[in-house]
């Protein structure tokens, strides 16, 4: 028998399975009413646009978009993409500061492949994106959370943080914050134009890169879009990415970065290692699709029938849900989630297994943190389950929660968290 165990890297040893793809597994019976997962209503892909374009690449340059194509991207699809960019938020870029990369996930592994070095900190929300950590963590690197409330991170503990961070001489050791400023994953929360410029003001202070990660950004269903940190960072210093999962389809796998030059320079070596290119196939599509004015077109069918989606939830919540003291949740602008957050005595981990029980399933709180924090929240999402699961999911979660905090009190149930 080989002894795998003792053949892995340092940082296949550190690597940490998604707790949220092994909580999907368990909740695989058809009767469960999920708002576990992170997926866009497929009822929307654009299936028919997306078959005409693609006839029409294949007839037109079939051959070509079937080859290998450049690490860096199509040419086409980048000056569409600036176009867009400078569109939502003003971001003034040239095709040096982007690369195109198979969806924001592998950019979440490459920007830490070239900047991070063990023991190297990245500061994050708490709570954060579960595919983030892990990447960062894969890499030896440590992610350090910090609060968040109502307009994002909390600036007076970030730069406590980092200042601690100073004082033990591991400054040098702080690389970046990562962050997702729109509509962010977990909690829906929308991060202020004035802390996303005393963001840009800190990492210039203390020498620190930031990255922005913003699946949701055009996903906005009420309120005025702020600009974007790549947008008001004169320094220089911020990684921005993108992704066409949640306006187009995640299938395509295709997103890109924009950053400086030289970031984007040692991006492209690290893409050649990875996996040369993104298809050029789906590029072609893309672009085909966006010059025709088919994203525009699929943004606006999809913010209406999200905003329905999230008002739907908003107001099963309210209407469902105990009046309980320390129970509240978030009313996001956009994007795909919201966070329950329930009094402190209540383990949504534990609670999980009565609400699987009773046929409805969340993501647990402390997931989404990396020291296991959060302990009393729950993710739900809004824009994959139709509106009859809505109804029916949050009435038997309601009823859950209420139940589970009677026997609590009662002294039936435990508040241990289960391994
Ligand atoms: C915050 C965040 N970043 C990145 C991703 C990865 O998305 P993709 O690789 O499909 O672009 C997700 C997916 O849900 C996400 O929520």
């Amino acid at each position: 028998m080989v002894d795998f165990n003792s053949l892995f890297s340092t940082n296949a040893h550190g690597m940490k399975r998604s707790e949220i793809r092994e909580l999907l597994k368990i909740i695989n019976r058809p009767e469960v009413i999920s708002f576990a997962g992170g997926l866009p209503a497929a009822k929307l892909f654009p299936v028919q646009e997306i078959r005409e374009v693609t006839d029409y690449i294949l007839e037109t340059e079939g051959r070509k978009a079937l080859q290998y194509g450049s690490t860096e991207g199509d040419g086409r699809l980048i000056k569409l993409v600036i176009e867009h960019m400078a569109k939502d938020g003003g971001i003034k870029a040239t095709a040096d500061n982007i690369i195109v990369v198979t969806a924001s996930q592998q950019s979440l592994d490459l920007v830490p492949k070239i900047l991070l070095n063990p023991n190297d900190i990245v500061l994050v929300e708490e709570p954060s994106y579960v595919g983030a950590l892990q990447a960062i963590v894969s890499y030896g690197a440590q992610a350090v959370p910090v609060a968040i409330d109502k307009d994002g991170l909390k600036m007076d503990q970030l730069e406590k943080t980092i200042q601690d961070i100073h004082k033990r001489g591991d400054g040098g050791r702080l690389k970046m914050v990562y962050t997702i400023p729109d509509f962010q994953n977990p909690s829906g929360i929308t991060m202020s134009l004035e802390r996303r410029k005393a963001l840009v003001e800190l990492a210039e202070k203390y020498n620190f890169l930031i990255l922005e990660d913003t699946p949701y950004r055009q996903l906005r269903y009420t309120g005025e879009s702020v600009a974007p940190i790549y947008a008001l960072d004169s320094y220089g210093r911020t990684i921005s990415l993108f992704t066409f999962s949640k306006i187009f389809c995640p299938g395509f796998r295709l997103g890109w970065v924009v950053a400086p030059k030289p970031i984007i320079e040692k991006l492209v070596i690290a893409k050649q290692a990875t996996d040369l290119c993104t298809a050029p196939f789906t590029q072609a599509i893309t672009y085909e699709f966006l010059k025709r004015g088919y994203l525009d077109q699929q943004i606006k069918k999809i913010v209406v029938d999200y905003r329905e989606q999230r008002d739907f939830m908003l107001a099963a919540l309210e209407r469902e849900m105990p009046k309980m003291e320390g129970l509240t949740w978030t009313k996001p602008d956009g994007g795909l989630f919201l966070w329950v957050t329930l009094p402190e005595r209540i383990n949504t981990r534990d609670l999980f297994h009565m609400a699987i029980e009773n046929n409805v399933a969340y993501v647990v709180g402390d997931a989404f943190h990396p020291q296991g924090e959060c302990k009393n929240s729950m993710r739900l999402n809004f824009s994959y389950p139709t509106k009859e699961q809505i109804d029916k999911g949050i009435k038997s979660l309601a009823n859950v929660v209420k139940i589970y905090d009677e026997n609590l009190r009662k002294g039936k149930v435990s508040t241990t968290v289960t391994p």
